[in-house]
């Protein structure tokens, strides 16, 4: 790979401990994928926050860059988080496990990074143009930066993202170069998707099918953005899906040489009857990814004048609640019994610790990572039928 001279210097540690280690990450990728190069990006988002997934290892590991004295050096930004920090004891959270998470976000605010802890930046204001580079790791937002902004990112992993944002470079390899960027399966959906839990299940679908594929889809009406949201995340998780086109709706749409598959609505309900392994919830967790101001507006409507008999959490940004907060929504989901939770998630947060066993989403990304990470059977389905 060609590095400049500057970047050689980096590499031979003539810049201090930090930037060489972050350098040696980033070539190390860019020499086994095929890099010609390191190129700038505009922001991070570093993934590998939540205490459950990274543990004390992790803890070591972030603590080696403070001493290194490192810092970022472009708008980086974070990944949901174990616990909402201000609800903890509300959420049932344990006292080790909210410390701990409030070490690990303290680390990050030492090195530079905006604790926004959000698997949706584009919807907080952070909205990368098409073609810019970006070097972000959350899978669901690397699918709609990629598909739905058109712009180019990787699937970083936490260390790798982390130490782009280091250097504010990343290695010009994958979803960065024009000839990745092709239809490697060209889906048609000609029946009408109902709501978001259907684009979930579409995405559950077609990422088993298509793996790290690139899906180019022909649908039979206009996606909302929040409906992309849901597909894309939900691709990512079944498969490793990092970029896809919509006909009519993304930047970018082309099928290549793809072969057309035909989805079946009949293969959708033998799907949604799959992921149905519980029955009355523990838990009712929606905001996979998280909930846009839209999306509490609904729920808010929803819950009007009534009473929950079971929790319900809905995920969103510290920025969006806030914006709710304003708008009157968070009151009334309050009185109803529902909380808006901020900066996490029920896949990213141990709720398998806090008694659920079953927890009903509309998330065909949660629906599919619950099972395993979180130890949960699942009920999907609709956000009215969950809300009733
Ligand atoms: Fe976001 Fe958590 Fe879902 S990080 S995409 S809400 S699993």
């Amino acid at each position: 790979m060609f590095l400049t001279k500057e970047e050689e210097k980096i590499l031979s540690g003539e810049r201090g401990e930090a930037k060489k280690k972050a350098a040696q990450l980033v070539t190390a990728l860019g020499d086994i994928y095929g890099a010609d190069k390191l190129i700038p990006v505009s922001s991070v988002q570093v993934a590998g926050v939540s205490y459950k997934t990274i543990g004390d290892a992790g803890i070591d590991f972030l603590n080696f860059f403070i001493e290194k004295k490192a810092s970022v050096s472009i708008p980086t930004f974070l990944n949901p988080a174990g616990c909402d920090v201000e609800q903890w004891k509300a959420m049932k959270i344990n006292e080790k496990f909210a410390t701990k998470q409030k070490e690990i976000l303290e680390i990050f605010s030492k090195l530079g990074i905006t604790t926004t802890c959000t698997c949706v930046p584009y919807q907080i204001g952070i909205v990368p143009k098409k073609g810019e580079h970006i070097a972000w790791s959350e899978s669901s937002a690397v699918a709609f930066a990629n598909s739905v902004l058109g712009a180019r990112t990787n699937r970083e992993g936490g260390p790798s993202a982390l130490a782009a944002a280091i250097l504010g470079k990343t290695a010009n390899y994958g979803y960065h170069l024009d000839e990745k960027r092709v239809a490697t399966h060209h889906i048609k959906v000609s029946f009408k998707l109902e709501d978001q839990s259907d684009f979930g299940l579409l995405g559950i679908y077609v990422g088993k099918l298509v793996q790290d594929g690139i899906p180019a889809f022909e649908l039979s009406q206009k996606a909302s953005i929040d409906e992309l949201k849901a597909l894309g995340a939900a691709m990512a998780a079944a498969g490793a899906v990092a970029l896809f086109f919509v006909k009519g709706q993304t930047p970018e749409w082309f099928t290549g040489n793809a072969d057309k598959i035909e989805v079946e609505e009949s293969e959708l309900r033998t799907l949604k009857e799959s992921l149905n392994t519980g029955h009355a919830p523990d838990l009712v967790a929606v905001g996979c990814p998280h909930c846009s101001i839209n999306e509490i507006k609904k729920i808010s409507e929803n819950l009007k004048g009534r009473k929950l008999k079971k929790p319900l959490w809905i995920c969103t940004a510290r920025k969006i609640k806030k914006l709710s907060d304003e708008k009157g929504y968070t009151s009334i989901i309050e009185k109803a019994g529902g909380r808006i939770v901020c900066d996490t998630c029920a896949v990213v947060s141990p709720i398998e610790s806090l008694g659920y066993k079953i927890t009903a989403t509309n998330s065909g990304k949660e629906a599919t990572y619950l099972p395993s990470f979180c130890k949960q059977r699942v009920n999907f389905g609709k956000l009215e039928q969950l809300i009733e």
